[in-house]
């Protein structure tokens, strides 16, 4: 068996939760490969609306296995947070969460030390989440990390302690005064008696060598679907950098951030929406500024599931989606949102970007907007909401004209689309 990947092709909240909520009934192991609780995954079903930050989207699905890999970065707080909303829906992860002892940990400094980085930006800050997820994926890479296998050791505290230490001396340097500075409401006493709370409840979900778990279900014909955070355009290497995330949220982040081999990788699906969206500061060159941006937003619903934000909204970016399809190897496209659409006249759709006088067809190095301009091609509209339709073949023939016109320029074939946020709100062409 091989690990198939699920992926958001843009600036993450493409759909990513509903559609591996959707997909989990084929798999028997659903497995978070990177990011943390700067996430924010939506599924809707039966009625009921929930928002997932560091669980894998399968969790709803008591038979399956959720696995919280190596490469995510866990707050004890959002997660413990997590737990106790799922329990009002009647879920226990207790019975289907696995945690890999290697997944690092975010400490409160951690939070103050983002909040801090990004008040020293001044103007240029990232517009991050303020969730930590720099600083902890930082000390990570400097080697200084606490991971959930150290909280079973007995020094635990002393080890809390010496990180601490070591991000209050750097916050001092940034001149960062946190004595007021809330983090979910709470001053930073209140949230690190929680933290520790929350690490007893973390004690109690299974911790497990994630990469042997997954390397022996395979054996065992086991079917993974990896569940990514963010999307291609935020990540840490070849998104638009320094408005990016910290982790790599590529396919390749799934063989780092669950320890599986390239060779085990088998379906691909990008996810993306029939338009564009980002939240936070960076290049955005579809980015809508007159009423239709605002009919997108309406529509769309589009304010950040973690911290609410409006978000920036555009048309599709062929170029970007291009470049993002040729870094993850998508095989298969999952268009969301086309519901959204449903009532513009015409809609555009960007296949180059005029860069300093020439046509190209790729990000370049840095995206200066007076220097880069999109190049659109008109497409007819329809009229007729989209919600109730469960057939490809009802669907308008202006939206099957705009599905065919992304397949011809991506080369890459469109095989879900969705019509609403619920489920059952996905045809499968
Ligand atoms: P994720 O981070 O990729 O999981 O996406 P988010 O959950 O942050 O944002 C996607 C939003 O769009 C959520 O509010 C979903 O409920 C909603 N959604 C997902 N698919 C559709 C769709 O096809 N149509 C509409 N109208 N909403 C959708
Ligand atoms: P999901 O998984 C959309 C954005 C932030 C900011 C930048 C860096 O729900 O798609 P960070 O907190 O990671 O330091 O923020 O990345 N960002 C997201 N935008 N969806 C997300 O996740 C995001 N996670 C981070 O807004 O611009
Ligand atoms: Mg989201």
């Amino acid at each position: 068996m091989n690990v198939d990947v699920l992926l958001g092709l843009q600036w993450g909240d493409e759909g990513k939760g509903k559609i591996v909520d959707v997909l989990t009934p084929q798999y028997n192991i659903i497995a978070r490969f990177q990011g943390g609780p700067n996430a924010g995954h939506t599924l809707e079903f039966d009625g009921i609306k929930h928002v997932l930050h560091t669980i894998p989207s399968g969790i709803f699905h008591p038979e399956k296995i959720n696995v919280i890999g190596n490469g995510v970065v866990i707050d004890p707080v959002v997660f413990y947070e997590e737990i106790l909303k799922l329990a009002e829906r009647n879920v226990d992860v207790k019975k289907n969460l696995l945690i890999s002892r290697k997944a690092h940990l975010i400490l409160p400094t951690h939070r103050l030390l983002d909040a801090a980085d990004e008040a020293a930006k001044g103007k240029s800050k990232i517009g991050s989440t303020l969730k930590g997820i720099g600083p902890v994926y930082t000390d990570k890479v400097a080697r200084n990390g606490i991971r959930v296998g150290d909280v079973e050791k007995k020094d635990f505290r002393i080890i809390y302690n010496s990180l601490k230490q070591k991000h209050l001396e750097l916050i001092k340097n940034l001149c960062f005064d946190f004595s007021d500075y809330k983090m979910d409401g709470d001053l930073f006493d209140v949230y690190e008696a929680k933290w520790f709370d929350a690490i007893e409840i973390i004690k109690t979900i299974p911790h497990i060598d994630s990469e042997i778990f997954l390397h022996n279900s395979l054996k065992e014909n086991k079917s993974i679907l990896a569940e990514g955070a963010q999307g291609s355009l935020l990540d840490i290497d070849f998104g638009t950098y320094p408005f990016v995330t910290s982790s790599n949220t590529v396919c390749a982040g799934v063989c780092t951030g669950l320890g599986v081999s390239p060779k085990d990788i088998g379906e691909v699906y990008g996810i993306f929406k029939a338009y564009c969206t980002r939240v936070g500061s960076g290049s955005f060159p579809t980015e809508l500024f007159d009423k239709d941006g605002d009919i997108l937003r309406k529509t769309g619903n589009e304010y950040g599931s973690t911290t609410g934000r409006p978000r920036r909204c555009g048309w599709l970016d062929i170029p970007a989606l291009k470049y993002s399809i040729m870094l993850n190897g998508v095989s298969q496209l999952i268009m969301m949102k086309a519901d959204v659409l449903s009532g513009f006249s015409k809609i555009n759709i960007c296949t180059k970007y005029k860069y300093k006088g020439d046509l190209i067809d790729y990000i370049p190095f840095e995206i200066n907007p007076e220097e880069l301009t999109p190049v659109f091609h008109e497409m007819e509209g329809w009229n007729i909401s989209l919600n109730k339709i469960t057939s490809y073949k009802l669907l308008p023939d202006e939206l099957k004209k705009y599905i065919n016109y992304i397949e011809d320029s991506v080369k890459t074939p469109i095989t879900y689309i969705s019509v609403g946020p619920d489920r059952i709100q996905t045809i499968k062409r």
